[in-house]
């Protein structure tokens, strides 16, 4: 994505051989970069949130584990850095398939390889990522085109969280589409959810799309199903953590209750997925995926920029009234209208998912 007149990944190798990030956590205010050193940074980086989105948790999780064998290339070494960083967060499934994936291509190679070899293969990590997300956003596009054919002004889509360029590596998931359509001269205008509590909403997803020009508004959480029932929302398109092997969909808290408010309205429904997001190994969402819960203080406190251009943080509810704060929730398959993949958009259910990845769902029972 290009940020004034640059282009720019979320993740990147400097040619001093650093890895360093957009720390998301100083946006929409602040556009600076930081280092990652260690296998200490790389794992912070991800808890705290400076790189978040299950794609870019994923590439900085390849990274982490290269950073890793510049200090221990052994196989306690290895064994250690991926334990650290499977740590950090539990729902998207995109940190184990990349742990997964580095581990068993190093585990092989002597030791003095095995740093060389991981940057590598973290870098092809990241170009695989942009590669899925351009495919999501040229399928993604075709939906949004058949729905301008029938429309007299912009296409409206509501989004939730931040599935964009900076949930990933680049172009986004659910954003992707629309960064296409855009591109390809459609009209389109963004309902962003602010995305309580950490507003990833309002402050990414609006700061990404106003740096693209495209139009948006930021309306509240609960919103959404208000201007469903007045006709203002064409489609919705979001994100995903995890999709279970049947096309049910783990994604940032409060997705459920927009499935469900579109279900009621007859607006269509759809997930940006990447096929590492997919989690074969499971078929009953609500079962089977952890649901990350955070400190309660996001819930309680709100982060911000002051009248004085200062950031500061405030307190939102009564001392020692306790708040819960469960990151994500699942929507049922039955409730998505399509899943849009770098393969193609398909049905919600194991025949859609196994009909476009054969060679991913092989080998997995029903
Ligand atoms: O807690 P976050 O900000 O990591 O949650 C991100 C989301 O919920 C995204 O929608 C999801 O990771 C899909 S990203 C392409």
């Amino acid at each position: 994505m290009q940020i004034n007149g640059n282009p720019y990944r979320t993740i990147w190798r400097t040619s001093a051989g650093d890895v360093e990030i957009i720390d998301q956590t100083k946006l929409p205010h602040a556009f600076v970069s930081c280092r990652l050193a260690s296998l200490q940074d790389a794992a912070d980086a991800i808890y705290n949130m400076q790189v978040r989105g299950a794609p870019l948790i994923g590439a900085t999780a390849a990274y982490g584990v290269a950073l890793a064998m510049t200090a221990d290339a052994s196989d306690v070494g290895l064994a250690v850095a991926c334990e650290a960083l499977m740590a950090t967060r539990p729902t998207a499934v995109n940190l184990r398939w990349a742990l997964e994936d580095m581990r068993a291509r190093l585990i092989d190679l002597a030791p003095e390889r095995r740093a060389d070899a991981a940057f590598a293969r973290a870098a092809d990590v990241c170009d695989e990522d942009v590669a899925i997300c351009q495919g999501i956003g040229i399928h993604g596009a075709r939906l949004i085109t058949h729905v301008a054919a029938s429309s007299d002004g912009p296409v409206n889509i509501l989004t939730h969280c931040n599935a964009g360029w900076l949930a990933t590596v680049d172009w986004g998931t659910a954003l992707a589409p629309i960064y296409a359509a855009h591109s390809a001269g459609i009209e389109l205008h963004v309902w962003v959810d602010e995305t309580r509590p950490r507003n990833q909403g309002a402050s990414l997803t609006a700061w990404e799309l106003g740096q693209q020009g495209i139009p948006h508004t930021v309306i509240v959480d609960n919103a959404g199903g208000h201007l469903m029932q007045h006709g203002m929302i064409d489609l919705c398109i979001v994100g995903t953590d995890r999709t279970t092997a049947t096309g049910d969909v783990c994604n940032k808290i409060g997705t459920y209750l927009k499935a469900l408010a579109a279900y009621d309205n007859d607006v269509p429904f759809y997930v940006g997925l990447p096929s590492p997001t997919v989690d074969w190994s499971i078929s009953d969402g609500v079962a089977d995926i952890p649901i990350e819960e955070r400190s309660a203080e996001e819930v309680t406190h709100i982060f911000g920029r002051d009248q004085q251009g200062q950031d500061c943080r405030v307190q939102l509810t009564p001392d020692g009234s306790p708040a819960a704060n469960y990151g994500f929730d699942v929507t049922p398959a039955r409730l998505v209208t399509g899943l849009i993949t770098e393969r193609g958009v398909c049905a919600a259910s194991r025949a859609g998912l196994a009909g476009l990845f054969p060679d991913l769902a092989a080998g997995w029972a029903e």
